[in-house]
């Protein structure tokens, strides 16, 4: 036997060892990495990433490509407490804010923490809620919650937790509550220029928070320095009072747009018509005392006290009017040329009462409110207050009278 064998060089020496071993974890690595990042990364991750066409994600595309992402994915990154039926999901945040979808609607409703009543929000396509979770957009997704970011890059989708600037802890999320102005949605999806912004919120977020109502009259000789003439486009020809304040007048224009884009109501059959805003102490005078003469007329019974304390219930005394502070308009459907009919209630009705607030409107004479605001229900009346105010009293569901006794509590 031959001793001198020829000695192969072991393959498997410990540096080719070393080297597969690193290769093998460099591996491991990335396809952790990557399996965690494209699939779900579970409870307590801050980041989740799917892939357009990938069978396991919970994504899809509608015919007209708008991604649509299943919500309940989504629950333990976001925080999120999912109750309500599986037609009608109800996702609370840690904060306490909450969202409920219903199946095949386009409606949301939003209550935020600390409120009770709910706001109406309109998504661009309906959700679909199911024993299996509850698709939404995911334009949805980031403009009604506030806290995280919404990438789509290519065929990747990226949700992700915000860290607090500076910090190393994560935003808490909350519920169309976000710090970007709430009206960037509806102004991109509807057409309503940048251009009213300032008018919608004022910078001067106090300046037109005045109180007119029968305990706080309004001196007979005030008249607003900043009345401006309404655009020809939101008056009928039979508009008898067509000045507002710069800022109301404006916010006005711009709600009108909305509206008139929101219904496709630009022909003149759906118009909605700004009808009555600033009146003169005269004008609101000969108003009070034709409606008393009006009623005595329909009832021959009444005396003039009589006839007088009916026409309070609908209409202000001129020194009490708030039509005399230049921030009050009526709006009319022009199709009836009535303030309000009830057999055709306007259709723009119950979208201002849930809307009016983007614009810094508010109803001003809701129902039910009677003994607060000395009248009945006016569903025409609109009052400019700004954005800040108007977006708490109707989150509130309360009227002016009860807000401002709230503010100075
Ligand atoms: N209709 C309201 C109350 C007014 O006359 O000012
Ligand atoms: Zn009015």
């Amino acid at each position: 036997m031959n001793n001198n064998t020829t000695v192969t060089k072991n393959k498997y020496t410990p540096y080719y060892i070393a080297v597969v071993a690193l290769t093998l974890l460099i591996v491991i690595c990335i396809s952790a990495a990557v399996i965690a990042s494209v699939l779900n990364s579970g409870a307590g991750s801050t980041e989740y990433t799917l892939r357009i066409g990938d069978k396991r994600s919970e994504l899809k595309t509608t015919s007209d490509g708008t991604i649509l992402i299943n919500l309940d994915l989504l629950t333990d990154m976001l925080d999120l407490q999912k109750t309500g039926s599986s037609a009608e999901p109800k996702y609370t945040s840690a904060g306490g804010d909450a969202i409920v979808f219903s199946h095949d609607s386009t409606t949301a409703k939003v209550t935020v923490a600390g409120t009770k009543n709910p706001y109406s929000i309109k998504m661009n396509v309906a959700a679909e809620a199911s024993a299996s979770g509850c698709m939404v957009s995911l334009d949805t997704v980031s403009s009604v919650f506030s806290g995280i970011s919404v990438t789509v890059d290519g065929s990747v989708v990226k949700i992700a937790r915000m860290q607090v600037t500076g910090k190393d802890e994560l935003e808490p999320v909350k519920i169309l509550n976000k710090s970007t102005d709430p009206m960037s949605r509806v102004l991109y999806l509807t057409g309503v220029m940048k251009e009213y912004d300032k008018y919608l919120n004022p910078s001067d977020r106090d300046a037109y928070l005045v109180l007119v109502n029968k305990e706080n009259p309004i001196s007979k000789d005030y008249t607003p320095n900043d009345l401006v003439t309404l655009p020809d486009s939101i008056k009928n020809g039979n508009i008898n009072c067509d000045q507002m304040r710069e800022y109301a007048a404006k916010a006005l224009e711009a709600m009108i747009k909305e509206i008139e884009s929101e219904f496709k109501a630009d022909d003149l059959e759906n118009k909605i018509f700004a009808q009555s805003g600033y009146r003169t102490y005269e004008y609101q005078s000969s108003l009070f005392n034709g409606y008393i003469e009006d009623e005595m007329t329909d009832d021959p019974s009444l005396s003039y006290d009589e006839a007088k304390e009916v026409v309070l219930q609908y209409s202000a005394l001129p020194e009490c009017s708030e039509h005399r502070t230049g921030l009050a308009i009526d709006l009319i459907d022009v199709r009836y040329n009535t303030l309000e009919n009830p057999f055709t209630k306007p259709y723009w009705t119950e979208w201002l009462e849930e809307n009016a607030w983007k614009f810094g409107f508010i109803l001003r004479y809701p129902e039910n409110a009677e003994d607060i605001t000395g009248y009945s229900h006016e569903s025409w009346h609109f009052r400019y207050v700004g954005r800040y105010h108007a977006e708490r009293i109707s989150a509130l569901d309360i009227t002016l009278e009860e807000y401002l006794e709230l503010l100075n509590k």
